[in-house]
């Protein structure tokens, strides 16, 4: 017998599902999942998708079954400005790249990060005035700005940091565009290129190139992220290295991935700490029996426990990715049901997040939720704001250890308070950031 499709909303009018979409894509989800279970089928115009949320078919998608399934459409087309860097790139062209680019992102190597870290944050933390509103997910972006430009580039492109963060800023607003998992439904394709955004595509490869030929003229191999890029072969491999292009595209993958995801994590982590003064004491009360006062180092990291299940937490109430796809590379069977060749499955860590059976009282701020204990007795395919599997996160430890050290830096020095009348509100676009930005009122902390 021909294997069913999953149950899902058969609405009479095609586009009754993608106007709800695009009213609240978070609700229009969350919905689904309420009304249809672990695994639904809908359709959007003409295509096929499937909402993924049970830990099991999580797993199955995300590990057992991965060769089934390659990127969304989203990342696909995001091609146009990462190439074929880790995020976008497939098989066997990613594989070789994850293996040769996998060291740069090991614990002890990352370690050297962490000055890096600490002193933005620092930068940031001075700049600062008691009383003074901030919109804290612009201060979050700069600073992660400037620490992931530091770890790629070394010092060789702080002269021109204003810039680059420019170039950046309209090149992100494009990728957002690209990259939503209904991107190809709710944006009119062809992109609109503007030329802005070539401009600044152009302006950061112009950055690239140079830095990438001035390093291979010198000859020297820089620790820095780029440093690496250039100088590693691939000894499993056939002993290549990266071309320029392919450097290119790694670190252009490397900074964009790299900053708008923590900034958005950093600043919904001071939203729910000024919401919860019992965990912000706490916070505090860490970071005075840790630090006794001094700036936090690599080695606090691991002593920073109730710092690191803090962000933990607000990682699984405000998902910074809160979904993304896979297409299916041929008809495959999935909890029973058939997931046609072609179609979209989406995974949304928001959901699965907020699903009382793994999460009782899922909207309830809860750090002790990440504490060794019940992390332990957790599936942990119920937690996936890194995904999991051989496309995981690379950058996962690095984000650990800037969440950590950012929080500890301006914890110590800075408690954030909410300015009641500035609207939250979430704007799920490749990230979940705040709509209108957020406003925080910095307090010195005596
Ligand atoms: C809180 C911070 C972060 C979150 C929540 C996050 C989340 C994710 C998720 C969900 C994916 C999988 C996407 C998919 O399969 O479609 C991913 C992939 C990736 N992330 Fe992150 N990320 C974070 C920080 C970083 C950092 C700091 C870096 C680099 C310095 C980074 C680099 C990458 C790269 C290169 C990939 C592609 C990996 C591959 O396909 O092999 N991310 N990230």
């Amino acid at each position: 017998m021909p294997l069913p499709f999953a149950p899902g909303p058969r609405p009479r009018l095609p586009w009754t599902n993608l106007l709800a979409l695009r009213k609240d894509s978070l609700g229009f989800l969350t919905a689904l999942h309420r009304d249809y279970g672990d695994l639904v089928h809908f359709r959007l115009g003409p295509g096929h998708f499937h909402l993924v949320n049970h830990p099991d078919l999580n797993r199955e998608v995300l590990v057992v079954q991965a060769k089934k399934v390659r990127k969304g459409l989203g990342l696909q087309r995001a091609k146009l400005l990462l190439g074929e860097g880790l995020l976008t790139s497939e098989d066997e062209a990613h594989l070789r790249q994850r293996r040769m680019m996998q060291p740069a992102f090991h614990h002890r190597k990352i370690a050297t990060y962490a000055d890096q870290m600490v002193r933005h944050t620092q930068a940031l933390s001075q700049s600062w005035r008691n009383g003074e509103t901030y919109d804290l997910s612009h201060e979050m972006m700069t600073v992660t700005l400037a620490i992931v430009a530091e770890a790629l580039f070394g010092s060789d492109v702080s002269g021109e940091s204003d810039e680059i963060g420019e170039a950046l800023t309209t090149v992100i607003g494009a990728f957002n565009a690209l990259t939503n998992p209904f991107a190809q439904l709710l944006l009119k394709f062809p992109l609109p290129y503007t030329r802005r955004i070539e401009a600044a595509i152009r302006r950061l490869n112009e950055t690239i190139y140079r830095v990438i030929r001035e390093r291979r003229e010198k000859g020297t191999e820089e620790g820095d992220l780029l440093g690496m890029l250039l100088a590693v072969q691939d000894e499993e491999g056939d002993g290549s290295r990266f071309s320029d292009a392919q450097v290119r595209d790694e670190a252009m993958t490397l900074f964009l991935a790299g900053h708008e995801t923590t900034a958005n994590a950093l600043t919904w982590t001071f939203h729910l700490l000024s919401q919860h003064p019992e965990v912000e004491a706490r916070f505090h009360a860490e970071l005075a029996e840790v630090l006794q006062g001094r700036p936090p180092t690599f080695e606090d990291v691991p002593r920073l426990k109730y710092t690191e299940m803090l962000f933990a937490e607000a990682m699984r109430l405000r998902p910074p990715v809160w979904a993304f796809g896979r297409q299916a590379l041929q008809d495959f069977e999935l909890g029973g049901y058939l997931i046609k060749q072609d179609s979209l499955l989406i995974l949304s860590p928001w959901v699965m997040h907020h699903d009382p059976r793994w999460w009782p009282e899922p909207d309830r701020f809860d750090p002790l939720r990440f504490s060794p204990e019940q992390k332990a007795g957790r599936n942990k395919f119920t937690y996936f704001p890194f995904s999991h599997g051989p496309r995981n996160c690379i950058g996962e430890p690095f984000a650990w250890m800037e969440g950590a050290l950012i929080l500890a830096t301006l914890g110590q020095a800075w408690r954030l308070e909410r300015v009641p009348e500035h609207p939250v509100v979430l704007d799920p676009l490749f990230t979940l950031r705040p709509k209108h930005g957020l406003k925080m009122v910095a307090r010195a902390r005596s």
